[in-house]
């Protein structure tokens, strides 16, 4: 098979990794790299022997597919193009900052035939794809995820640039609409929310919390679900995860607990998390889940088949998310919005910090 021609637009952080590991496959061939900033350029050209642009349409007729890494106000612009032109489009997470514009996406995708794919890339991840085979219908879902302030994604607020992962998960593992959501945050260091706690309860009585904060002085990436079927732990700062599962021991067990006698709460307790509820600790194998998402995008382009997180979905994810974010911008009185936390130094007028807030683009 002929490596697929691919480009990468945007060559910061994510987008040199994006760029590192296509250059490694042999599934693709990377043909061209976009960035405004020479460096970016310099390095990408250096690294990679690979035609470098500011502006992709002078190098439209070099690729097949993208992968859109520039900062997220710009997915909308960059992806559009692309798909104007006959590309099939990778978009990194969150699909768009705006839910009309992910709309317009998906719709020019459809009408085109082209794949779109959203980098939800936790989705990839062994641990959650271990975890997944055995959460059947949780009822509870706790998701924490919590870095230092990186000045990257400064765009958008900590919902739509962590929490946003964690929406994805639980949106598939529970099999029921969203019928509430609460949430409360705070903006710390930038013009955004950069702690945001939300619930969300499922039509299914499910219900997920979920938190985020980029400023913190610990990292956290930590799943864990709960039903019927037992209990999960994902540390996804650890190569393992914790089951806890009903042993059939614990479905034939008869006896009362309030009659039981002391010898028989003895034995019970002796078996707990072996027998009755047997814990384990699975290891499932490393991957890298970004080289995976792009194994998912060749296949969709190939078979013409949907990708595992296709534009639909990162749709649906941007709707919750933007429930959650709009949630939290509302909570606080009109003075206090877009006044950002006590470190963030607007030059502007308090109605240019709002528009600035409301827009979301800041310089714009
Ligand atoms: N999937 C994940 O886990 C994950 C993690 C981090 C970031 N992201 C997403 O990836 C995207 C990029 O984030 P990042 O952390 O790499 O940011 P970054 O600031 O490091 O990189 C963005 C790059 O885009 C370039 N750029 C700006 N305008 C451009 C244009 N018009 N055309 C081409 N390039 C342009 C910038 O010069 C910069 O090099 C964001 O949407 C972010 O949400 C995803």
């Amino acid at each position: 098979m002929t490596a697929l021609r691919v480009a990468v637009i945007g060559h910061g952080k994510l987008g040199s990794i994006h760029a590192r590991l296509l250059n490694d496959s042999e599934d693709f061939e990377l043909t061209a790299v976009a960035d405004p900033v020479v460096a970016n350029r310099k390095l990408a050209s250096d690294t990679f022997n690979v035609a470098t642009t500011t502006d992709i349409t002078e190098l439209m007729s070099v690729f097949d597919c993208a992968i859109v890494a520039t900062p997220t106000f710009l997915h909308h612009q960059v992806a559009k193009t692309l798909l104007e032109n006959g590309k099939h489009v990778f978009v990194e997470k969150p699909i768009t900052a705006t839910l009309d514009e992910a709309r317009e996406l998906v719709a020019l995708a459809e009408a085109r035939g082209l794949i779109l794919q959203v980098g939800h890339v936790v989705r990839f991840d062994h641990r959650f794809e271990a975890a997944k085979q055995f959460i059947r219908s949780p009822r509870l879902i706790e998701c924490h995820r919590a870095s230092g302030y990186t000045f990257r994604s400064m765009d958008v607020g900590v919902t739509l640039d962590l929490m946003i992962h964690d929406i994805d998960l639980v949106l598939s593992l529970v099999d029921s609409p969203v019928t509430a959501i609460q949430a409360v945050g705070t903006p710390v260091i930038g013009p955004h929310e950069d702690v945001a706690h939300a619930r969300l309860t499922f039509e299914n009585g499910a219900l997920a919390n979920l938190s985020a904060s980029r400023a913190s002085y610990q990292q956290v990436r930590n799943l864990q679900a709960a039903g019927s079927f037992g209990f999960v732990n994902v540390d996804f700062l650890k190569d393992s995860i914790t089951t806890v599962g009903v042993g059939e021991s614990l479905r034939q067990l008869d006896m009362d607990p309030v009659t039981a006698t002391e010898a028989e709460k003895q034995d019970i307790t002796a078996r707990f998390f072996t027998e009755l509820l047997p814990r384990n600790t699975l290891t499932p194998t490393p991957c890298n889940a970004i080289a995976e998402e792009h194994k998912d995008f060749l296949m969709a382009i190939t078979s013409q088949s949907n990708p595992r997180v296709d534009g639909e979905t990162g749709l649906k994810v941007l709707e919750i998310a933007k429930r959650i974010s709009d949630l939290i911008q509302n909570e606080g009185s009109a003075d206090q919005i877009g006044i950002g936390g006590p470190h963030f130094n607007s030059s502007g007028s308090l109605a240019e910090r709002k528009s600035i807030h409301r827009s979301g683009v800041r310089g714009l």
